[in-house]
């Protein structure tokens, strides 16, 4: 971690740690320090459900490195926009984007306020580019793009990051206007990168379950079907929409990775 207080020291008047959060409980499972008893103790339960949790979530963000690394890279992408961005962990989008190319530009978006007190460890760009941090919510997504030209050139092509934040809008038309909307505020040439949790095994199911009887706000798993329509109109990256651990493996992994319950893309706007 960033920063290495445990959040119980720093409790803001307008965090509610009676009420177990996604972003916290997301830190428990990456092993963060950023997080309170209601967390962890539905983080627990999670676990028992389904004891691969830790490694999704693992996985998750070794896919954000790689997809990241990539789009500055290959794709020679220069702007990113990451909502939905989390707690402060390794490998931090700016970190590996910079460590790429130093002059990436990063905006970070997310609601919880409890992101925004660790903001501060997201700000810290190399000199030769910049990153800022926009409270806000995803389902206001003209605010996000106005809000992002602080930063970004939106004349210019950017990733839009949506990790892990997809089924938190239950609304299959709802999540696809909020796509399409940030996609449209952005030149051909930007990228849609995704990852969200799939309904393909029992446990992970029975996992959401738990989830939504007491965790704020709801998760609601997609088929893999369901998540390839978000990149509709777009040119996918090979190997296309697939569980987080194939796509772009490292070239030191023996075979074929196993699967998590998980779908995750990145695709181009022609
Ligand atoms: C499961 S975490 C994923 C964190 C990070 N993107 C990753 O992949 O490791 C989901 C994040 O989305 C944020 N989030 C959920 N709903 C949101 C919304 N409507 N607007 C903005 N952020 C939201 C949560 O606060 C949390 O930080």
């Amino acid at each position: 971690m960033a920063d290495n207080s445990s959040a119980s020291s720093q409790v803001p008047p307008e965090l509610n740690t009676n009420v177990p959060q996604t972003a916290r409980i997301w830190n428990y499972w990456l092993g963060g320090k950023d997080n309170f008893p209601v967390d962890r103790q539905v983080g627990d339960q999670i676990l028992q459900a389904f004891p691969a949790i830790v490694e999704n979530a693992r996985a998750s963000r070794a896919f954000l490195a790689r997809a990241v690394r990539y789009l500055a890279g290959e794709a020679g992408i220069r702007q990113f926009l990451d909502i939905g961005t989390g707690l402060p962990t390794a490998n931090n989008t700016h970190q590996v984007a910079q460590a790429v190319a130093p002059e990436c530009r990063i905006v970070y978006v997310d609601n919880d306020p409890i992101v925004l007190t660790h903001a501060r460890a997201l700000l810290t760009s190399s000199p030769e580019g910049a990153t800022d941090y926009i409270d806000a919510d995803l389902r206001d997504p003209d605010k996000i793009l106005q809000q992002a030209a602080r930063t970004l050139d939106l004349t210019q092509p950017i990733a839009i990051m949506l990790m892990g934040i997809l089924g938190h809008i239950a609304d299959d038309d709802e999540a696809q206007s909020i796509v399409k909307r940030l996609l449209s505020g952005v030149p051909a040439g930007s990228y849609l990168t995704m990852n969200d949790g799939t309904d393909t095994s029992e446990e992970v199911v029975e996992a959401a379950r738990i989830w939504n009887q007491s965790a704020n706000p709801t998760y609601h798993l997609r088929s893999p079907d369901r998540i390839a329509r978000f990149f509709d109109g777009l040119e996918l990256v090979e190997p296309g929409v697939v569980s987080p651990p194939r796509w772009h493996p490292e070239p030191s992994a023996s075979g074929l990775p196993a699967e998590i319950d998980s779908a995750c893309g990145v695709g181009r706007k022609p």
